[in-house]
């Protein structure tokens, strides 16, 4: 993780300010669940193309982990926007629309996301 994040959390920390500290570090955690996304769908796009034993084993590992990754992505991004909410003052929903949702899919944080207004 990027040493600003760092410096960042252990200045929150220093500060006697744990919130701050924990909203950045589910910062860290969305930013490389993001990467971790992105990277699985550039995966499967190479899986797509590739034939044979190599094309075979690229496919299954895709289909398997594919799903988990798209839920870790969606889920620490709602996490990240209510901690947020929350500092700011704001009304948040905790444990975010995301997780009580078991979402997995775009659609559904997009869904997630609409329906939390409703949530508060
Ligand atoms: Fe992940």
């Amino acid at each position: 993780m990027g040493m600003g994040f760092v410096c960042a959390m252990e200045a929150a920390l220093a500060a006697g300010d744990p919130a701050a500290a924990e909203i950045v570090a589910c910062e860290c955690v969305t930013l490389a669940e993001l990467t971790d996304h992105g990277n699985w769908e550039l995966i499967g796009e190479c899986a797509a193309k590739l034939t044979g034993a190599e094309g075979k084993a690229l496919k299954e590992a895709y289909k398997e982990v594919e799903e988990q990754e798209d839920e870790h992505y969606y889920h620490s991004k709602g996490w990240l926007r209510e901690l947020s909410l929350q500092a700011l003052g704001l009304k948040a929903v905790l444990p975010p629309p995301e997780e009580r949702k078991h979402v997995k899919t775009a659609i559904g944080a997009a869904r997630a996301e609409q329906e939390r207004k409703q949530m508060r």
